[in-house]
């Protein structure tokens, strides 16, 4: 976990969800195991409420496991921009979550379905960390085949995935620990990042 950079503050709070984003890294080696039967029940939950609480109508999530999550896997490895992202064919993630948007054809229509669909997702990746579960956003995937193996609901194209895993209990030399030196480590201060703002003042 990352201690609190010290740029950000809300009335003078750090407050949790300031700490979650701080503590959420990107994870591409996931110890062995599977994410609990509550802990999915709980993520799927903080997802339908934050949808509700919104009004957000085109994000469609969803949360496969066994055969249906290995197929989806092997989909999203197909094809050369699969190859961007080998190690899921080792994964010990048991779940993946799929973030897909119900689009309609108008341009202006579609980018605001896919900001709330990036939206959801980004809430159920924060909503996985406090449950003690670690995730990678992958959108360096074969969209398509993914589409062809787990139709999502209404026919809603497909955005990113993640992996839904137990998180690693220390980082040894790997190709995560790599990228985690090379970016994560980089980020910039929460500050230049976060508004820190109430949904009803808007
Ligand atoms: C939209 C999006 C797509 C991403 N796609 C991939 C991907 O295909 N493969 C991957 O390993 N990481 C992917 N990432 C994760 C980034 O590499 C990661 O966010 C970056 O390394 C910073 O690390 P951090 O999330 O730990 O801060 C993606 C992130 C975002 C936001």
């Amino acid at each position: 976990m990352s201690k609190y950079d010290g740029t950000l503050q809300l009335r003078g709070e750090v407050t949790p969800l300031m700490k979650l984003l701080l503590q959420r890294r990107s994870c591409r080696r996931y110890a062995e195991g599977s994410a609990g039967e509550a802990q999915i029940e709980a993520l799927s939950a903080a997802i339908r409420r934050f949808q509700e609480r919104v009004g957000f109508a085109a994000p469609r999530l969803a949360i496969v496991e066994g055969e249906r999550m290995r197929e989806v896997a092997r989909a999203a490895m197909s094809g050369v921009i699969g190859k961007i992202n080998p190690w899921l064919a080792f994964t010990h993630a048991r779940h993946l979550l799929l973030c897909g948007a119900l689009c309609p054809p108008d341009p202006a229509g579609r980018a605001r379905a896919i900001k709330q669909a990036a939206m959801t997702m980004q809430v159920a990746v924060l909503a996985a960390t406090e449950l003690g579960l670690a995730t990678c956003w992958m959108a360096g995937i074969n969209h398509e085949r993914v589409e062809g193996a787990f139709p999502l609901e209404g026919g809603a194209e497909l955005i990113a995935i993640s992996p839904l895993g137990l998180p690693p209990e220390k980082r040894g030399l790997s190709w995560d620990n790599l990228v985690f030196h090379m970016t994560s480590k980089r980020r910039k201060p929460l500050a230049e990042l976060v508004r820190a703002e109430r949904w009803e003042e808007r």
